[in-house]
């Protein structure tokens, strides 16, 4: 029989590659560098990934803009381009100006008719994502955002988590939280919420001996969680 998890109440979406697309700079990072473009804007998102997770196990933090120039750094020393202050601008430019992916806007609005209160928790610094969420045309789609700045700690800490529950006033078991990140997904339900795992590029499950409640192909897939009532 079908597990039946319980009915949310309230959306957070994860931000940077969910909601915007990170592997959008590639495009700019190819002009920059054809040929590498693909492998520079993934190994970026990678140690830029990697450097939150250092960060908060060892009791440290850098704000979210730092590590991500810091990511892009290192990932252009290991595969030995050029990057300079010119590059480095214009990429980091880039990322603060991320395209959505072309569903998104469409299902936000969709929600807000069907009443569902909708947010963002994000390792991004509070002016990152109101510069993104502006930029993409969320503006008065979105209830929450909220930044795991104040706390300092990243994703997946579950002090990070425990902002959603906190700032909606829900359990987080009535919070679907929505990540294209297959690890966050998992971090989200490791704390307790109900889960979205958006598997946009058909990537295989993270194996970490937890499974998102519920895995979809586009940002679509939020909607069917939330159906109608007539
Ligand atoms: C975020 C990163 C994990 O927005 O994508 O939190």
């Amino acid at each position: 029989m079908a597990k039946a998890p319980s009915q949310p109440r309230a959306v957070l979406f994860d931000a940077y590659g969910t909601l915007f697309d990170v592997y959008s700079v590639g495009l700019l990072a190819e002009q920059l560098f054809p040929g590498r473009g693909e492998a520079l804007a993934t190994l970026w998102r990678d140690k830029q990934i990697d450097y939150t997770r250092l960060l908060t196990l060892a009791g440290r933090y850098q704000p979210f803009w730092e590590v991500t120039r810091n990511g892009l750094r290192h990932a252009a020393q290991r595969l030995k381009l050029d990057l300079g202050a010119t590059a480095e601008d214009r990429l980091m430019n880039q990322y603060r100006h991320l395209s959505a992916f072309p569903e998104n806007r469409e299902v936000l609005a969709e929600l807000q008719r069907r009443g569902i209160p909708a947010g963002i928790l994000s390792n991004g610094d509070p002016d990152m994502l109101a510069v993104a969420t502006r930029s993409a045309g969320f503006d008065g789609l979105l209830q929450h955002v909220i930044s795991v700045h104040g706390v300092q700690r990243y994703k997946v800490d579950a002090t990070a988590y425990a902002l959603g529950p906190q700032a909606l006033g829900l359990p987080a078991r009535d919070i679907l939280f929505v990540s294209s990140n297959g690890w966050d997904a998992i971090g989200a339900t490791w704390h307790g919420y109900t889960t979205l795992w958006v598997n946009r590029a058909g990537l295989p499950i993270e194996q970490l001996g937890t499974e998102p409640t519920h895995i979809g192909a586009s940002l679509r897939a939020v909607l069917d969680l939330f159906p109608v009532s007539n």
